[in-house]
């Protein structure tokens, strides 16, 4: 059953035991290939701005780079209240506790909960999320300059896993479920939203998209 914290059951597919393990890679390897590409993107300039929402954070990894490249604060949002101790011990071993906020809940539910920031990310969110185009225009509603997202290539192989875990998180009775949304619309919800495509990257499973304030 979903817990009476998460309804949709999300805390129980991203738990503190994941948590613990994304940690610990972090702690040995530092930032995976796409949030690294989106730190360099920051470094570079191709994403400007103090403050960053980081929507579906996990153990806020990217916002501690982020925050290291030059950002000032980070909000983080996840549905899953899994990564808050592992996130917190993080920050703090970072030394940067006092500039990252976090709050649990759905961005698409409780926009509230949550202030407008310069650059809103979501790395390996919105195949996380059934709603895709909900999503990103919460995203996009909270964001003053760029919203830059990873998200998983439309290939069979990809929608056939997609398909196999619709099964798992019926069988786990969660909402979750992996899914592979079109790029094309991922795209066309940010330009309705006032945004512009300024930046594309694909490098193994997963590509990045930055879009850009008009
Ligand atoms: C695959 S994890 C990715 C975590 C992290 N961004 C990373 O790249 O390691 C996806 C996360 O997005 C969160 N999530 C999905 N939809 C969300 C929403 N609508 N609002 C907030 N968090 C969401 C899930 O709870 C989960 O923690």
């Amino acid at each position: 059953m979903a817990s009476c914290c998460e309804p949709q059951g999300y805390d129980r597919v991203f738990t503190a035991g994941l948590a613990r393990r994304d940690a610990a890679r972090y702690r040995r390897r530092g930032l995976t290939r796409d949030p690294q590409h989106v730190v360099d993107l920051y470094r570079a300039g191709v994403l400007r701005g103090d403050t960053v929402l980081d929507v579906g954070a996990g153990i806020g990894d990217l916002g501690i780079e982020l925050l290291r490249a030059g950002a000032s604060h980070v909000t983080a949002v996840d549905l899953s209240a899994g990564y808050e101790h592992e996130a917190a011990a993080l920050a703090e071993q970072a030394g940067v506790g006092g500039r990252v906020r976090r709050v649990t809940g759905d961005l698409v539910a409780r926009g509230d909960l949550v202030e407008p920031a310069d650059v809103v990310a979501l790395m390996k969110v919105v195949c996380c999320y059934a709603d895709a185009g909900a999503l990103l225009t919460a995203a996009a509603g909270h964001a003053r300059r760029h919203v830059v997202l990873s998200y998983p290539r439309d290939t069979w192989w990809l929608r056939l896993f997609a398909r196999g875990s619709a099964l798992a998180g019926r069988w786990r009775h969660t909402s979750w479920r992996f899914v592979v949304h079109p790029e094309r619309e991922l795209a066309a919800t940010l330009e309705r939203a006032g945004l512009t495509i300024t930046h594309r990257a694909t490098a193994g499973v997963f590509s990045v998209m930055v879009a850009t304030r008009r």
